[in-house]
């Protein structure tokens, strides 16, 4: 629905007064947070538009690749929890479409930005979902990665931002546990089932790491946004983390992580792991990966679906405004 967005107010849009960017690096020095009445630099503002509507379509084209899986779940049980856990993400893409709304960008535009390749969504979801055990994998590696990156992110120096991340950081983790649990039982099943879990598990891994972003050295916008303290880590530092963490997860699982140069570095205190191949995620940003174009028409086909929904509650809002003016 086109939101109704207010004006801008003439000193949020301008450069601001030396008291208004005193006061900003304030709230910024101080780990407090900037609040959408808040002067904030041009700059400022969009990057977080440009980071928190790419992270809302992330959530909503993210909805495609389980979705596929909805109705061929193995048991009541597993579609139960699959259901749930998409409609999660729908209702993450509406927070986050929220926090960015209040930065003064309207839906109907995010969604053209979205539909024309003028914003990006998470490479990860630009992968196709062959088998069930691909469930247990976007859960595990990817949703894993989705928290690494996110739990900091509650601590970002956007209030609305920050706080619509806290819940979603909840449900995140319920989604990386499901799929954790929904892998352990394939691996403690049959011989074809072991494989089919460790197959899937060879083709997410990579991609999962990719979802980062890529290396510190070729992020042209990790050093401000850390500077702003919107990101609390860089891409490098997050993906470590994420090693670190999957290695004894797997181990568990009885899995082998896909990348033979894995190994516990003594005096990093880390696990190294080998290079990603980086040419295969500037593909799939160039559209280029095995479902992109899928995934974007896909998105614009139920957009237009839609609209009588987006009518309908237009409609019935004009008739309560009225009702109100009437009384
Ligand atoms: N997929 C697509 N584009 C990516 C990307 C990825 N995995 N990683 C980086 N990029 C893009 C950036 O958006 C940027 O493009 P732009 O300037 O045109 O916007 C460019 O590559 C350079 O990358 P930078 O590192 O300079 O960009 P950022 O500083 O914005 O860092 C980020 C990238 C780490 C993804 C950061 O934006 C971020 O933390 N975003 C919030 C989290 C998010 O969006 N996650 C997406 C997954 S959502 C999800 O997983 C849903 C869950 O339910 C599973």
């Amino acid at each position: 629905m086109t939101a109704v967005q207010p004006a801008l107010p003439e000193e949020k849009s301008a450069e601001g007064s030396v008291d208004q960017r005193r006061e900003f690096d304030r709230l910024i020095d101080a780990d407090m947070r900037i609040e959408p009445r808040d002067w904030m630099p041009d700059a400022y503002r969009k990057t977080l538009i440009r980071q928190i509507s790419q992270h809302a379509h992330s959530e909503i084209i993210g909805m495609q690749p389980e979705g596929n899986w909805i109705t061929r779940a193995p048991s009541l049980k597993r579609k139960a929890i699959l259901m749930a856990k998409v409609q999660d993400e729908a209702g993450h893409g509406l927070y986050l479409y929220s926090a960015a709304q209040t930065l003064g960008i309207d839906r109907e535009t995010m969604f053209e930005q979205l539909v024309t390749g003028a914003a990006k969504y998470s490479s990860i979801f630009n992968y196709t979902t062959p088998t069930w055990a691909d469930m247990g994998s976007i859960g595990w590696l990817v949703d894993g990665a989705a928290i690494c990156n996110q739990v900091p992110l509650c601590r970002a120096s956007y209030g609305p931002y920050g706080r619509a991340m806290t819940r979603i950081c909840k449900e995140e983790s319920f989604h990386q546990r499901q799929g954790f649990e929904i892998l352990l039982e394939l691996m403690r099943g049959t011989d074809a089932q072991k494989a089919m879990a460790q197959e899937s598990v060879n083709r997410w891994y990579a991609p999962a790491l990719m979802m980062f972003g890529p290396p510190d050295e070729d992020s042209p916008n990790s050093q401000r946004s850390m500077a702003w303290k919107i990101k609390r880590f860089s891409n490098d530092d997050l993906r470590q983390r994420f090693v670190d963490m999957l290695v004894p997860q797997a181990e568990v699982l009885g899995i082998t992580l896909p990348d033979p140069d894995i190994k516990w570095n003594e005096e990093r205190g880390h696990y190294d792991f080998g290079p990603l191949d980086w040419d295969e995620f500037y593909e799939v940003l160039a559209g280029r990966g095995q479902a992109n174009a899928v995934r974007v028409a896909r998105r614009k086909k139920a957009h237009e679906d839609g609209a009588w929904v987006r009518e309908a509650a237009r409609a019935c809002a004009d008739a309560q405004a009225a009702e109100r003016m009437a009384s």
